[in-house]
């Protein structure tokens, strides 16, 4: 979920507004906004942030405060009644909520008792009366009220409380759910990221797990559950307003496609030039030895971020020769894992703020491992949870698909795999030498790879109507394959598998017939032959194939129905190359089927949620 808040000296609907779209990302079932326009007034609604706005009338909602929300449902089905805010029992109170409360069903049941009535199936409608039952039985501040529910309440939350007998004062609070904090002149905002904050003031303060933050009269004051005082640490935001905006492209999954050339060489910039054989990734510096000695190293990660791990693997063993296992991050938590002291493990996630992730490293962490983080959003949770890292710096990513993200993930991880294999002395001078050249050309030939555009589109209006695709890989490419599947998966709502190509003979194979697309992703490497002959046993069956090659392959456009050319590279890092006809062919069956591609249906960009 994503959340908005303001007080100030402006009006705070158009900035509520305008944040909850920009974290619309972050789910979209529904939203709804608390003024103080003559009473503390809740608006709210199932649908898009639009489809609130189309219910309202700006003149209205005149209010110098006021929270917002926009919902990825957990507890209760999108609408109209469980969109949030949610009001206390005599509404003098109002809450958004992002997280999950775990013990809301005893606390509801002890609040039933004392008469309480819910009026929605939500765990936020629960938090709000318990910290309003605390309030009025006890007399204390709000401020108070809400340190005490919380230190009763399990589970994660990012709260902001709006308080009708209060017209200067928010009270916020965090726990394993993003919040910031933008402090401008004589006003402040506050949300789950610095997007809506940005065009306003670039001084933010993010809050910590367990910390309170009241905002009253225009000052603010930080305590944690504890009730032990702190100064805010208030930090300058780089982020530049251009890069959370469209800039003409119809949809941002488009634009961050095409951002990629600009997104993979900003990953670069200052840490590799090849000339000089310089290599350097500040985060790393004083864990690198660490990892050149560890025994193995772990990936946990979920979604796309886990398929950059599954790239990585194949790179790290290939240089450094240390095992590696990736993880999804959700398994890993739940199995009681195998960790020892000194092991590594290497947590990938683009937001930063992914529940199964953040607690897996937890776990890691509790038992000696040392987390590198590789992360897109500066100063998420799971960046700040880490001993070391690096940044991916491909700027805001705010398709849910994700795209540029993946692209920058397997940059920072192969950065990392040859500064380990170099120090280690696992990887020839010239091998390394030759990688530094080839990864420092990337941008140009996934440039080349986007002028392919106009002819994925002709390729995808072929197949917008197929049940479902079969993507097939191999070595480097096998997870390349698996993300062409996830991505027209998530966006299209076309049935779409992954495989690892050699893997269609026990089983896939069953599934081909003409009906069935197969998209091979078949570029000139080592396992070449190979995948040549997996063509020619789906060619027997009829399939459709759409095949991924190098350019100047002679054997495969005599085979394949469809080709795409992409130029060569090692096949280490092919799939920096490899992945992007996927990301445009799904983006064009998506937009021809008319799915909304930015937003799909059921998906969060950031799932906070476990
Ligand atoms: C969600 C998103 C995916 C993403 C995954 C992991 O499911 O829809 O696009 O890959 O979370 O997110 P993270 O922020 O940890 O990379």
């Amino acid at each position: 979920c994503g959340i908005v808040a303001y007080v100030g000296h402006r009006e705070a609907y158009p900035i509520i507004v305008k944040g909850l779209k920009r974290l619309e990302y972050r789910g979209y079932d529904s939203a709804g906004i608390a003024l103080l326009n003559g009473g503390l007034n809740v608006y709210k609604k199932k649908g898009k942030v639009v489809d609130l706005e189309a219910t309202l009338t700006e003149e209205e909602l005149s209010s110098k405060i006021g929270i917002g929300h926009t919902r990825w449902a957990t507890h209760g089905e999108p609408n109209d009644r469980n969109a949030h805010p949610h009001y206390s029992s005599n509404k003098n109170l109002a809450i958004i909520h992002n997280g999950i409360i775990e013990n809301y069903d005893s606390l509801k049941k002890e609040l039933t008792a004392r008469g309480h009535v819910f009026h929605s199936d939500t765990d936020s409608e629960v938090f709000i009366h318990f910290i309003d039952d605390i309030y009025q039985n006890t007399k204390c501040s709000l401020e108070e009220a809400v340190r005490l529910a919380l230190n009763k309440v399990v589970g994660a939350y990012a709260i902001v409380i709006i308080d009708e007998n209060a017209p200067n004062q928010l009270i916020a609070a965090r726990k394993g759910s993003p919040l910031v904090l933008g402090i401008g002149k004589d006003e402040f905002f506050l949300a789950s990221d610095a997007t809506p904050i940005i065009e306003y003031t670039n001084e933010v303060v993010y809050l910590n797990d367990y910390e309170i933050a009241t905002i009253r009269d225009g000052s603010l004051s930080i305590r944690n559950v504890e009730d032990i005082p702190s100064t805010p640490y208030i930090q300058k935001l780089e982020m530049q307003l251009e890069a959370i905006e469209k800039g003409g492209y119809e949809h941002f999954m488009l634009k961050e496609i095409f951002e990629q050339p600009r997104s993979i060489s900003d990953c670069m910039r200052g840490r590799l030039d090849a000339n000089r054989g310089h290599l350097v990734l500040g985060g790393l510096r004083e864990y690198i030895n660490k990892i050149v000695n560890a025994d193995r190293i772990l990936i946990v990660a979920c979604g796309t971020s886990w398929h950059a791990g599954t790239v990585a693997e194949y790179i790290f063993e290939e240089f450094t020769r240390i095992p590696v296992e990736v993880e999804y991050a959700s398994e890993f938590r739940y199995r009681n894992p195998i960790i020892k002291e000194g092991d590594v493990v290497i947590a990938i996630s683009q937001s930063g703020e992914t529940a199964d992730t953040l607690a897996a490293i937890e776990l890691a962490k509790s038992k000696g491992a040392i987390i590198f983080g590789v992360c897109n959003v500066v100063g998420s949770s799971i960046a700040r949870a880490s001993h070391a890292g690096s940044y991916t710096h491909a700027g805001p990513e705010i398709g849910v698909a994700s795209t540029k993200a993946f692209t920058a993930q397997v940059t920072v991880l192969t950065m990392v795999a040859l500064l380990v294999a170099h120090r280690k002395g696992s990887i020839t001078e010239a091998r390394y030498h030759e990688l530094l050249t080839d990864l420092e050309q990337i941008p140009v030939k996934v440039e080349k790879a986007l002028a392919l555009n106009k002819q994925i589109e002709y390729i995808a209006d072929i197949f917008k109507d197929a049940r479902n695709f079969l993507y097939l890989g191999r070595g480097y490419n096998f997870p390349v394959a698996l993300e062409g599947a996830l991505k027209l998966k998530e966006i299209s709502y076309i049935h779409a598998e992954g495989y690892p190509a050699a893997e269609m003979k026990h089983g896939p194979i069953a599934l081909i017939d003409e009906e069935m697309p197969v998209v091979f992703i078949a570029t000139h490497d080592s396992s070449y032959e190979k995948i040549v002959s997996n063509i020619q046993e789906v060619k027997a069956r009829k399939g459709k194939v759409i095949a991924v090659v190098t350019e100047g392959d002679t054997l495969i456009p005599k085979m394949a129905d469809f080709i795409i050319e992409v130029p060569a590279t090692n096949e280490a890092i092919m799939p920096l190359i490899s992945v992007i006809p996927l990301q445009l062919l799904s983006y064009h069956i998506a937009v021809m089927r008319g799915c909304n591609v930015d937003q799909p249906r059921n998906l969060a960009k950031s799932v906070t949620v476990e």
